[in-house]
């Protein structure tokens, strides 16, 4: 699989954030393709995944970032999945200025990118990421990029490699069967064997097999 992580980021974070994601999508197996948003969409063709990514600001997001969710559209993305992630904050600590700051913080960059992609027709994942920040410029919060590599590995299946059952010493279960089976067999009259289930206490016959000459 191919994805494309598109950011905005005036202080790093966003794009910090993007970089992460990107890695672990890497990690994973697959291609992933990172750029600015400021930037012209590259090739969509063999692209399976679109992550859109910008930090809040004044309780909104850059035009930019609903720019490229017109294009995905017009250059048929079609049902391919769109995901969408932001930074923001600091969230105050104290819950009586929380309440008072939601409006600035909530739904936030990520959340109208959701509603603009669902507009749009876009196959966006309903669940966002949002990271929040220590300060008004960054840094990330310690865990936000954990939360990031989360993200990513929802997005993107693991790669068969990645999988890999460990070798279990001695002999296969595939061998163990086979071997019962072949026990199970028991010769009925003349050119006709009785097949029986070997794994069973009491034996039952299941099949009867014809020889072959
Ligand atoms: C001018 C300015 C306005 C901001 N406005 C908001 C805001 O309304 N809500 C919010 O949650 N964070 C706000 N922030 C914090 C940013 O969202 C945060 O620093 C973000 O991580 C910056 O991302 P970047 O480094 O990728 O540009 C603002 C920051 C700046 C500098």
């Amino acid at each position: 699989m191919k994805a494309l992580i598109l950011y905005r980021s005036h202080y790093g974070n966003t794009k910090e954030v993007a970089e992460v994601m990107a890695g672990e999508v890497k990690r994973l197996g697959h291609e992933a393709l990172i750029q600015d948003l400021r930037l012209r969409l590259p090739e969509l063709t063999d692209v399976d995944l679109v992550m859109i990514g910008a930090p809040t600001r004044m309780a909104r997001v850059t035009w930019k970032a609903y720019r490229a969710l017109r294009r995905l559209r017009r250059k048929d993305f079609g049902n391919k999945p769109v995901a969408v992630f932001d930074t923001y904050g600091p969230e105050p600590a104290d819950p009586v200025k929380r309440e008072e700051d939601r409006k600035w913080i909530h739904p936030g960059a990520a959340g109208r990118l959701l509603d603009k992609a669902a507009e749009l027709g876009l196959n966006v994942r309903a669940e966002c990421l949002r990271c929040e920040v220590e300060g008004m410029k960054g840094p990330l919060k310690k865990g936000e990029k954990e939360k990031a590599i989360a993200f990513a590995r929802k997005l993107m299946p693991g790669k068969q490699k990645e999988q890999k059952i460990p070798k279990v010493k001695g002999k296969s279960k595939k061998e163990k069967v086979r071997k019962k089976g072949r026990q199970g067999i028991t010769k009925k009259g003349k050119g006709q064997y009785i097949k029986a289930r070997a794994l069973k206490k009491k034996a039952r016959p299941v099949r009867i097999i014809k020889k072959k000459r």
